[in-house]
């Protein structure tokens, strides 16, 4: 059973400066709802009730987010605004949230090192708030946990992205596993490469589950591309050993790390509103 998810939200969000010089990038609204709220509701929606939040200097936001303002709560209470935090306040009494922070930003692998203690011994789901997912059955998170129970082993959610892009992104090799269409053994990955250096166009995304052995790989991977320390390299270890599945999951995701993607899931939410 997958029973907790771990948000890493240490991350400096450079690219939505000035935004994020006093906001979290994970605290920026997508219509009225910010991307962290969005990541949280797609793991309860999975049956996980258990968050795990890493953060960092700058980040407390987060943190009141999910807690309740009682003198904004007695502002509105009557009022025809109320049903405005009816939402939030339903995730806070399902969920139970800690947090701990990432004292040096030494890249997602540390991150979700960081987060062992928080986790302990058990598989985990990790959700990057800034890939926000959506499909109109079950949600991405809910997919994976499905390829876990069969598999039993790390599962990473990849997509096909344009050649060029292949720089972005962790990129994987494998070969079809079951007849299937969409689930990959992994035989091979590739922290942003150049694009003739890419062994495939597919692209993994901002959803994993991780089996709690990473934590001793993580604790002996150096840092790599970018002098950081890259969850991709952690994962090649287990993917040596044939304990990775990439899935190609059914749905939509916006990269909201990026102007472009936010903007455009910006976009997408709000039609969905009015249409
Ligand atoms: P990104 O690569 O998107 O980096 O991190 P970033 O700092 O958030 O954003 P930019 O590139 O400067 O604009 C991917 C995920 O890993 C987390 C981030 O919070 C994000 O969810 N992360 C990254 C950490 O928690 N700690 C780190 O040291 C690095």
């Amino acid at each position: 059973m997958v029973k907790k998810c771990l948000f890493p939200a240490a991350g400096y969000g450079t690219r939505f400066l000035p935004a994020t010089k006093a906001t979290p990038k994970e605290m920026l609204p997508v219509l009225t709802k910010p991307l962290i709220q969005y990541g949280v509701e797609e793991a309860l929606e999975a049956n996980i009730k258990t968050m795990a939040v890493i953060t960092g200097r700058g980040k407390r936001a987060i943190e009141d987010h999910f807690d309740i303002s009682y003198e904004l709560e007695h502002q509105i209470k009557d009022t025809s605004k109320e049903h405005l935090l009816t939402e939030i306040r339903s995730l806070i009494e399902k969920c139970t949230f800690s947090y701990t922070r990432q004292v040096e930003m030494k890249g997602l692998g540390h991150a979700i090192l960081t987060g062992e203690t928080l986790i302990g011994n058990e598989p985990f789901a990790v959700i990057l708030a800034d890939d926000l997912c959506t499909n109109s059955n079950d949600n991405v998170l809910k997919q994976m946990i499905e390829i876990y129970e069969k598999y039993q082993c790390s599962i990473v959610a990849i997509e096909e992205i344009p050649k060029d892009e292949t720089h972005k992104y962790g990129v994987i090799d494998g070969h079809l596993v079951d007849n299937t269409e969409d689930v990959y053994r992994v035989t091979n990955m590739v922290e942003k490469p150049d694009s003739k250096d890419a062994p495939s166009n597919m692209a993994i995304i901002g959803r994993y589950i991780l089996t709690p052995d990473i934590f001793d790989i993580l604790r002996e991977t150096s840092p790599g591309k970018g002098g950081e320390i890259q969850i991709t390299d952690a994962l090649l270890e287990q993917a040596k050993a044939g304990k990775v599945i990439a899935y190609k999951f059914k749905g939509k995701r916006f990269d909201c790390g990026s102007v472009d993607g936010f903007v455009e899931a910006t976009n997408y939410f709000y039609n969905k509103t009015k249409g």
